[in-house]
């Protein structure tokens, strides 16, 4: 499973990366807004910062005006992949955008019927908002199931992005359920990581060790 990080921020992201185990960056208009800076100046920092797909939104309506853009985003770096909404429109521009080369990952995704016309028009990566439907009392996880079992089915050559993930239970659902990428704010990545018994388990090696040495230099110097 790949981890994407959900984020503008760069100092998330450097931190992120620093671990060693983010493999791409996913971004949206409301993420690059709460950053300080022109989206293409934060854009390309984040590809020098992590080499993978770095989603970058187009924020259009039209196809004409989605085309237009993404080709502006794709541009900027060859691991950036136009985000497209999933409407017709964002439908058309996908289709247009991956026959001439480039990788279109569909967002707001809220059902299967739409991943599958997603995975039709020739996105590479398709991202079913999993917290999101949780939010209006609807089984995200379910969506991320149901995506996995019809790509398998067909060979799509569409990855299911697991998105809107809020918390590590989220990322652990979607890994069993075989979700090909999770992404995730970074402070989910580290609660990922935390476990109370981790900390006091390390806490008591360390006392142990520092005793034992405590207790050889004692004997050397009688
Ligand atoms: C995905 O690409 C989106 O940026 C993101 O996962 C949305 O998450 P949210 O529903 O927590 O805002």
């Amino acid at each position: 499973m790949k981890f994407f990080l959900d984020t503008a921020s760069l100092k998330e992201i450097r931190e992120g990366a620093a671990l060693g185990v983010v493999d791409g960056v996913t971004t949206n208009p409301s993420l690059l807004a709460k950053e300080d800076g022109e989206p293409e100046t934060i854009l390309l920092e984040i590809c020098r910062t992590v080499d993978g797909p770095i989603s970058a939104e187009v924020v259009a309506t039209d196809t004409d005006g989605m085309v237009r853009e993404g080709l502006h985003w794709a541009a900027l770096h060859e691991n950036i992949v136009v985000k497209c909404p999933c409407t017709a429109e964002g439908l058309k521009a996908t289709r247009i955008l991956s026959s001439q080369g480039h990788r279109v990952n569909m967002t707001l995704v809220f059902s299967p019927s739409q991943g599958l016309l997603a995975a039709k028009a020739g996105a590479r990566f398709v991202s079913p908002f999993v917290g999101r439907l949780d939010d209006v009392s609807t089984p995200g996880m379910e969506l991320v199931a149901d995506l996995v079992q019809i790509f398998r089915n067909y060979d799509f050559q569409c990855e299911v992005l697991a998105a809107s993930l809020r918390h590590p239970l989220h990322v652990v659902e979607a890994a069993k359920l075989g979700a090909h990428i999770g992404t995730m704010p970074y402070a989910v990545l580290l609660a990922l990581l935390k476990h109370p018994l981790t900390d006091i388990g390390l806490k008591r090696f360390l006392d142990d060790w520092e005793k034992a040495k405590k207790e050889m230099g004692a004997k050397a110097s009688r």
